[in-house]
């Protein structure tokens, strides 16, 4: 195992122990099994990607799918805007606020100003706490998309902080999606909290701004509401852990003197960074009709876990010169239907973080790191890192 692979590993145990076993587990698992009171785990990429695109037997709803949480905090309504008629329409709806140039527009307004801080912070010698910093643009991010109040790196922090509580209500739920009603009651107060602005940026934001635009194509303050808080677990926890966990993996793996002589190579470090850290490491689903899966026969009302993850993983560690899989391809944004709708988003944001540490002209290099505890997203609490003296550097 490398130095970088030996970091995740370690931050994967301290942050969810129960699922770094899982994940160890799947890579001797088989493409199929069967585990007694978990349900069927998916570890084979062909397999994965069959099974996120057949909607006929699978679906988000039901014991195991993420949207058996959302309807028991939201209300049953969430079966039509998730995985009923009104989901299609919903994506359709919004589709032109999530391609790769809009992304990259929307990163630049909103980002730039503090990825100029912190570049200025390494080159003066300073030291930076890349985590920290993460969660301050995932959080500023997702409060503009949505119209929200959130300017200050406070109010990012305090918003991702919100999502984050709410997220992790759903650690512990691996071999049951049925929440208990105290657990139903504080996800509760957490979505009123993070939908706190939606109404008045729904009824008065501008047809340019996500809620206006939800508003202008028909959709209903309630749904809205749901997106937006959608957007708020599903797009500052992940995206976070990617951006520092790719930082820690440049470094670790001695590739920022690359990166700094090849900038074209961002696009790779950002598809290798995702990859080894697939920070939606499982994905599960409802099995809703009889069906085959390779050798396993699933039944109606099974459940099964896609361990993206291991899938991820099995071609080996951290590599710019690892060509794109056609096998795993996006795998770590899901695929079918509910591919993840924030995937350019999320992309857009890791370049630029890169950028914004590559422009300092130095590599850099981690001085400290601690992994956060109790989060449904495994993600570093801390990482420190200063750019390398310039008398430091190899010579070439
Ligand atoms: C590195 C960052 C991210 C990763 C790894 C990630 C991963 C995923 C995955 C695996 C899914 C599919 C879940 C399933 O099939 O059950 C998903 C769905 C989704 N993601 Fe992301 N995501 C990221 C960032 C974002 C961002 C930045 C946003 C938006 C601001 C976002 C919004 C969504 C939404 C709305 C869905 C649900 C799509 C649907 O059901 O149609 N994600 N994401």
């Amino acid at each position: 195992m490398t130095t970088a692979q030996r970091h995740e590993s370690w931050l994967l145990f301290r942050s969810r122990p129960a699922l770094w076993a899982l994940l160890r587990a799947g890579r001797w698992t088989g493409p199929v099994r069967h585990v007694p009171r978990v349900g069927w785990l998916v570890a084979d990429p062909v397999l994965a990607r069959r099974v996120l695109n057949d909607h006929a037997h699978t679906s988000v709803l039901g014991e195991g799918g993420v949207g058996h949480l959302w309807a028991q905090v939201l209300g049953d309504w969430v079966t039509e805007l998730f995985d009923g008629p009104g989901h299609a329409a919903m994506r359709a709806r919004v589709r032109d606020v999530f391609t790769e140039a809009s992304a990259r527009a929307h990163v630049d307004r909103v980002l730039a100003p503090r990825l100029a801080a912190a570049t200025a912070t390494l080159a003066a010698g300073g030291e930076l706490d890349v985590a920290d910093l993460a969660r301050v643009l995932t959080g500023r991010l997702v409060a503009d998309l949505l119209g929200l109040p959130g300017t200050t790196d406070e109010q990012a922090r305090a918003r991702f902080a919100t999502a984050e509580r709410l997220a992790a209500l759903a650690v512990g739920t691996g071999a049951s999606t049925h929440l208990a009603p105290a657990t139903v009651a504080t996800a509760r107060e957490l979505v009123a909290e993070l939908t706190a602005g939606v109404a008045d940026g729904w009824a008065h934001a501008g047809e340019d701004r996500l809620l206006g635009r939800c508003r202008a194509l028909g959709l209903g303050r309630r749904e809205t509401e749901g997106l937006a808080v959608l957007m708020a677990v599903a797009g500052t926890g992940t995206a976070a852990s990617a951006m520092a966990r790719t930082v820690a993996l440049v470094a670790d793996t001695g590739s920022a003197p690359r990166l700094l002589a090849a900038p074209d190579l961002v696009g790779d470090a950002v598809r290798e960074g995702l990859r080894v850290s697939t920070p939606a490491p499982v994905i599960g689903r409802h099995v809703t009709g009889d069906t085959a899966l390779g050798p396993a026969a699933l039944r109606a009302g099974d459940r099964l876990l896609v361990l993206t993850h291991t899938v991820d993983n099995a071609a080996g560690g951290f590599d710019l010169d690892r060509p794109y899989d056609p096998a795993t391809r996006q795998l770590w944004f899901g695929a079918g239907r509910h591919q993840c709708l924030g995937a350019a988003l999320a992309k857009a944001e890791l370049a630029a973080l890169l950028r914004a540490l590559l422009a300092t002209g130095r590599p850099w290099r981690v001085t400290g790191r601690r992994a956060a505890r109790g989060v449904l997203v495994p993600a570093y609490a801390q990482l420190r890192i200063t750019a390398a003296r310039r008398d430091a550097e190899p010579r070439s």
